[in-house]
């Protein structure tokens, strides 16, 4: 949530920092899209612009009214959570000299406390941001001390709840200082310059070297070093990494949105995901686990928690988890874990599930589970991400970066790994015979060739989605691991075409939510496979049963069942496979259904409105 760059180097003429920023920006809008904005270090001092709205606004505004020549500089791109997107309140502020400018990522939750001190004091605001506090704080600090990084550390000390705080100052043009808690910071490793970013999107077009910065430190750059330190001023070592993704990764390769891409690069997920897990024999082998195996027999309930779309694929991984392993799984919101009282303790293995693995919600789960000696591994698809760091073992997806905000390829790469989760504990524990688990580790390695075909066959999706731009409302039903994927379809459609949407388990419908139902309306029914025949008859019977009350029914079945037609409107395949496989291939046509009728709306599907990729305020 909120993206930060900062970069200090030389100007050049094929590059300068006010490009790199930009460049960097680019490439976080993911991260919020309210406002954007920089600021520079020159020769005469701060020069800053921002503008509310996109990235675009602001290169606009910077087209009409450049900014001189600078060693060094801030950035950044807005969600809001203090004060309405407007200019005003878009970063960078500044101290009321101009002299200093801040950009922020989090929530400073004492800045009331703090504001009143400095409108006691005489301090003039100009915008309605928690940010603009630590703008004078540290402004005040930089005066007694005359270094930014001493400064900075003075005013940590004064704020309470998370920040990634980044700050300029114009007598020191050198220099970016960074701090975080509880918020993300990577530092980029180039060669005469160094970066600082929100995450590594923001330089990996210029470096893939990396530092990770651990909770509660404080860097400083210049264009030849970096210096961290704890909040106390200790010097820290921190790791370094090389990023395994390059800038190519990060662009739309042809297709004319992120989205699009990310739902094509689907069987590449999956099988990267796959890929490298098995030893010699043929055996599961998980060694970036982490974590005991004597430790992993031990546990006798499993309680995934995580947030939206990856929240659902907890959700199929339970159906499967529990088949295969006989543990009880429960999946929960990462939010609602962390404010009950939840029965965890040294026997429960608590799954965080993350794509971003930054999400501030399931990363206090976790803190929450490790307080109270449970165990804690991490689905993550992104190295490094704080959530990876924290839990005890960690599974990486291989999803590669996502870039659209709404989640797609990582849903189906959390799946696959959870499943290679769930097998590797069947597998340690004894629960199934070692052909038993290579049996379901080729049903998996099976899936993208299956997943390519749903791809491939998706025009009739699409011109079915185009036809539907209008409708108001549309349910879908599913039973079994189609529940979740209908939870799953429904937030899809929500989120990228503004639609109101519902997902039911099929079996509830007539215990309520077929009151919803009157003529034309549609509705989505995900239908299990024959090989299940007790699931299938039930999911047969609710198609009839809405499509006696009008409803319009969009059915999703495998090739070759004939069972659905008689009550199916529109019918769309997908390749016969196993119950618990189904999931990785029904939900396809119902990402592409949302993207494309998102797309005929006019709408940006990559970048829906109200929403971050990086979800890191509570
Ligand atoms: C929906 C979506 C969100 C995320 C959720 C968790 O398309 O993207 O619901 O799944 O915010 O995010 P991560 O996986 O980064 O923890």
């Amino acid at each position: 949530m909120c993206g930060i760059v900062g970069y200090a180097g030389p100007q050049s003429p094929s590059s300068t920092p006010l490009e790199v920023l930009l460049e960097g920006l680019a490439r976080l809008e993911y991260r919020g899209y309210d406002s954007a904005g920089v600021a520079l270090v020159t020769p005469g001092g701060i020069a800053s612009a921002k503008r509310a709205g996109k990235l675009e606004n602001l290169r606009t505004a910077l087209a009409d009214d450049p900014l001189p020549d600078a060693t060094a500089g801030i950035g950044h791109t807005r969600w809001a959570t203090h004060g309405r997107p407007t200019d005003e309140n878009a970063h960078p502020h500044l101290s009321e000299d101009g002299r200093l400018a801040v950009i922020h990522n989090g929530i400073i939750e004492n800045f009331h406390a703090l504001k009143d001190e400095l409108l006691a004091e005489g301090v003039t605001f100009r915008s309605e941001t928690d940010t603009e506090v630590a703008a004078h704080l540290l402004s005040r600090a930089f005066a007694e001390t005359q270094n930014l990084t001493e400064a900075m550390r003075t005013v940590v000390a004064r704020l309470t709840g998370a920040f990634t705080l980044l700050a300029v100052e114009a007598g020191t043009p050198d220099r970016v200082v960074g701090a975080r808690r509880n918020s993300p910071l990577v530092v980029g490793l180039g060669e005469g310059e160094n970066f600082l970013g929100s995450d590594v999107a923001a330089f990996i077009s210029r470096t893939n070297r990396a530092l990770e910065l651990g909770q509660d430190q404080i860097v400083t750059i210049t264009a030849h070093s970096v210096e961290v330190t704890d909040f106390q001023g200790n010097p820290v070592e921190n790791t370094e990494y090389t990023v395994d993704w390059d800038a190519s990764a990060a662009v739309k390769g042809g297709y004319a949105t992120f989205m699009e891409k990310e739902i094509h690069e689907q069987p590449k997920a999956v099988a990267d995901t796959l890929l490298g897990r098995l030893d010699d024999q043929g055996r599961l082998e998980l060694d970036e686990l982490r974590l005991d195996t004597a430790v992993l027999k031990r546990i006798n309930k499993i309680i995934v928690v995580a947030c939206g779309t990856a929240a659902y694929a907890g959700h199929v991984a339970k159906y499967a988890i529990e088949h295969w392993c006989r543990i009880p799984v429960e999946v929960e919101l990462a939010h609602e874990f962390r404010y009950r009282d939840p029965v965890v303790n040294e026997q429960t293995l608590v799954v965080a599930v993350s794509q971003s693995g930054e999400t501030m919600d399931t990363l206090q789960a976790i803190r929450h589970a490790k307080d109270q000696d449970s165990k804690v591994l991490a689905i993550v698809n992104t190295h490094g991400s704080t959530i990876a760091r924290e839990a005890d073992a960690v599974l990486y997806t291989h999803a590669g970066p996502e870039v659209a905000v709404a989640s797609t390829k990582a849903f189906l790469a959390q799946i696959t790994a959870a499943y290679v989760l769930g097998l590797y504990l069947a597998q340690l524990r004894g629960n199934k015979y070692a052909e038993e688990v290579a049996g379901y580790l080729e049903e998996l390695a099976q899936l993208p060739e299956k997943i390519q075909q749903v791809l491939d066959g998706a025009d009739h999706i699409r011109e079915v989605a185009r036809s539907m731009k209008d409708v108001p409302s549309v349910l879908f039903l599913g039973r079994h691991v189609g529940y979740p994927v209908a939870m799953e379809g429904a937030l899809k459609l929500k989120e990228l075409a503004y639609i109101h949407a519902e997902g039911f388990a099929a079996g509830e419908l007539k215990h309520g939510p077929i009151a919803l139902v009157e003529e034309g309306t549609p509705v989505f029914m995900i239908v299990p496979t024959r090989r299940r025949p007790e699931l299938h008859a039930k999911v047969v019977s609710n198609i009839q049963e809405v499509r006696a009350r009008g409803a319009r029914t969009l059915v999703i079945a495998e090739e070759g069942d004939a069972d659905v037609e008689a009550f199916a409107d529109v019918v769309f395949r997908v390749p016969e496979t196993p119950t618990l496989m189904l999931p990785l291939l029904t939900v396809v046509p119902l990402q592409i259904f949302a993207c494309e009728l998102a797309g005929a709306k006019g709408l940006d599907v990559d970048q829906p409105r109200n929403l971050a990729k990086s979800v890191t305020v509570e």
